[in-house]
């Protein structure tokens, strides 16, 4: 009896292992079959067409093997850090792309190039960007999600708003965290509800104050150089006058001027 109830769980335990890798060379075929990327999943459906999740996986870097008819992204809860330029190129049916709860703080020039005439939502929120890159979104008219991020307000911000291609409204995401100058008082509003505040103005006060300082050391270093000259030469000149005034007066103005040529 004992001896049956052995061998009915060694053979379990071989079947059961035979039956474990069964199903994962299932999995993997099918996997391969459906082309879907590394560790991500993946769905397709009639109307929506093809959604690669990658979320929560610990990517450090945007996975190169997201299949090119893929219509949704998800990349969000990851340690990206980076957008690199053409980092989705090749995906020319994409729609939704969501970036969100990464550790973002950087998107290198044309990091969405490509993705402009198909690409409707970009959610970027919850990242670490600080300053506004108009190179990353050029051509994009998506509407994005800005919201969340650690927003440096400067006159470089102002600058760049106006030249962001995307949808007008997601600039509204875009909330100071801190400002420059400091005591300007953006902190936790919208930058773009607050139009009367002009952050290149103090800049531009801030220049022209260097300026005149740079201007008036000049003229100080120039009127020092002027009045030392003068000190040095004054001797020299005085005794150059008497020795002009001592000479004849009966002598020819030919002379005179010639002797003058000579001395200087
Ligand atoms: C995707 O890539 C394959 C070859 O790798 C190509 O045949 C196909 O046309 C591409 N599809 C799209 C939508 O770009
Ligand atoms: C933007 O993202 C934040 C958090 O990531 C979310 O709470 C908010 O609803 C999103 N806004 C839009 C307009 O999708």
């Amino acid at each position: 009896m004992s001896l049956l109830a052995d061998w009915l769980l060694r053979h379990s335990v071989v079947m059961c292992l035979l039956l474990h890798s069964l199903v994962l060379m299932t999995f993997c075929f099918h996997h391969a079959a459906t082309s879907c990327s590394k560790n991500c999943y993946c769905t397709e459906s009639e109307s929506g067409g093809k959604t690669v999740r990658c979320s929560n996986l610990q990517l450090t870097e945007i996975p190169q093997d997201i299949p090119n008819d893929t219509r949704r992204v998800y990349l969000d809860f990851n340690l990206l850090t980076t957008v690199p330029t053409n980092a989705f190129a090749g995906l020319t049916q994409l729609v939704e792309l969501d970036l969100s709860h990464n550790e973002l703080s950087e998107l290198e020039p044309g990091a969405f190039r490509g993705l402009g005439s198909t690409l409707q939502f970009l959610d970027l929120s919850s990242n670490k960007l600080g300053n506004l890159t108009p190179d990353a979104f050029e051509g994009l008219r998506a509407r994005a999600n800005l919201t969340n991020n650690p927003w440096h307000c400067n006159c470089n911000l102002q600058m760049a708003m106006p030249r962001v291609d995307l949808e007008p409204a997601s600039l509204t995401g875009v909330v100071c965290h801190t400002s420059e100058p400091e005591k300007i008082g953006v902190e936790g509003l919208a930058f773009l509800l607050a139009p009367d505040i002009d952050l290149c103005v103090e800049m531009k006060r801030t220049t022209d104050v260097a300026m005149l300082v740079v201007m008036f050391g000049w003229f100080t270093m120039v009127i020092s150089y002027l009045v030392y000259y003068v000190r040095a030469n004054q001797e020299d000149a005085r005794r150059h006058l008497e020795y002009l005034k001592s000479l004849p007066s009966r002598q020819g103005k030919s002379e005179e001027s010639s002797t003058i040529s000579t001395v200087v």
